[in-house]
């Protein structure tokens, strides 16, 4: 099949890890299974335009817009990217690419839209290559297009696909491996179903620690193969509450995961803190608030100040309100944004 020139477009969401990926190997091979709810409103819009090179040569040839405007900055991580997905794709060098992406959240938010726009990226990419061999399964696409996002940005192999991905080996889940992520392929209770996550921004400045040195912190870390085997046993609790619809335990291992993520960090060699004291009033505040009303409301972090406000959707409005009323205050600017559980990746 020869084709000279098109475009395809994805959306592609965020998610947010209920057990933490927090170390890898080479090849960005996750040092412990992890798993993740998909995002419905932070997401990336991508058009990858590709045309044919006049004459053909040895290089990568693209370029990159965010929000209409060239991001050079951008290049470095797309060349690594291409380099590292090339042995997959080997039309790579065949074509010019115009990357124009866009993300529903602001981009100075602290969220980070690598895991959206790296598989928003790597679904485009697949996409030509269905062009060139149209026999590729829908099965095949979605894997590949997993394995390759993975390439770009680990926790991004957990976008494709909803609400719940799996990505790591983990005995006890059928299919997972540490190649590509998988939809979570048991029942889950319906206590989880349209679970809400509202972001609240602390800390909307660049990241203080990017994941590559997050990772490579678990190097000779005194307790890495504690952590590794707590996700792991984590993942076996994870399945049985998803089950049961037991709320308690889930707010307690949720939680435990995202203060273990941070324990981590403060305790490597270097150590950080990437919690700010507003993500301790929060985190203290919905202690209280859990006490004093009883309702299924939690919290987990990523890699930085933020707070995700999880709960399950019948409860939205007094945790709504109680959001505005007090824990927005917390926030930088006020500023939060409202998601919950989707379903993955969109073809436009
Ligand atoms: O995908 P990376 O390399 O940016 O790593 C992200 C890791 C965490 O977001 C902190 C946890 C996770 O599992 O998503």
């Amino acid at each position: 099949n020869t084709i000279n020139k098109g475009s395809v477009s994805w959306s592609s969401p965020s998610n947010i890890a209920l057990v933490k990926y927090w170390g890898k190997k080479q090849t960005q091979i996750p040092e412990n299974p992890s798993i993740s709810f998909t995002l419905d409103n932070c997401k990336t819009i991508t058009v990858l335009d590709f045309v044919k090179k006049e004459t053909q040569d040895d290089v990568f040839s693209f370029e990159v817009f965010l929000d209409e405007i060239p991001k050079p900055e951008f290049h470095p991580k797309i060349e690594t990217f291409f380099n590292r997905i090339e042995a997959y794709l080997p039309f790579l060098k065949q074509f010019h690419f115009t990357i124009k992406t866009k993300n529903t959240f602001p981009h100075s938010s602290g969220i980070a839209s690598s895991a959206s726009g790296m598989s928003a990226l790597a679904l485009c990419l697949v996409s030509i290559e269905k062009q060139l061999n149209p026999n590729l399964s829908e099965t095949e696409f979605i894997q590949k297009a997993s394995f390759l996002a993975r390439l770009g940005s680990g926790s991004a192999c957990r976008s494709l696909e909803g609400d719940l991905v799996v990505w790591g080996t983990h005995p006890e889940i059928e299919g997972s491996n540490d190649l590509f992520g998988v939809k979570y392929p048991y029942k889950v209770h319906d206590n989880f179903k349209n679970y809400q996550d509202t972001i609240l921004l602390v800390d909307k400045g660049e990241k203080q620690v990017s994941s590559t040195v997050g990772h490579n912190l678990m190097y000779g870390h005194p307790f890495a193969s504690q952590r590794f085997g707590q996700a792991v046993d984590n993942i076996s609790k994870i399945k049985l509450i998803l089950e049961s619809g037991d709320l308690e335990a889930f707010i307690a291992l949720v939680e435990s995961e995202a203060l273990t993520l941070h324990a981590m960090m403060m305790t490597s060699m270097p150590y950080f803190i990437l919690m700010k004291p507003n993500t301790l009033q929060i985190i203290n505040r919905i202690w209280s608030f859990r006490e004093e009303t009883k309702l299924p409301i939690s919290f987990t972090l990523d890699a930085g100040a933020n707070v995700h406000v999880l709960y399950p959707e019948q409860y939205t409005d007094d945790i709504l309100k109680f959001i505005q009323d007090e824990l927005v205050a917390y926030c930088q600017n006020g500023h939060y944004i409202c998601d919950k559980i989707g379903f993955g990746a969109k073809q436009l």
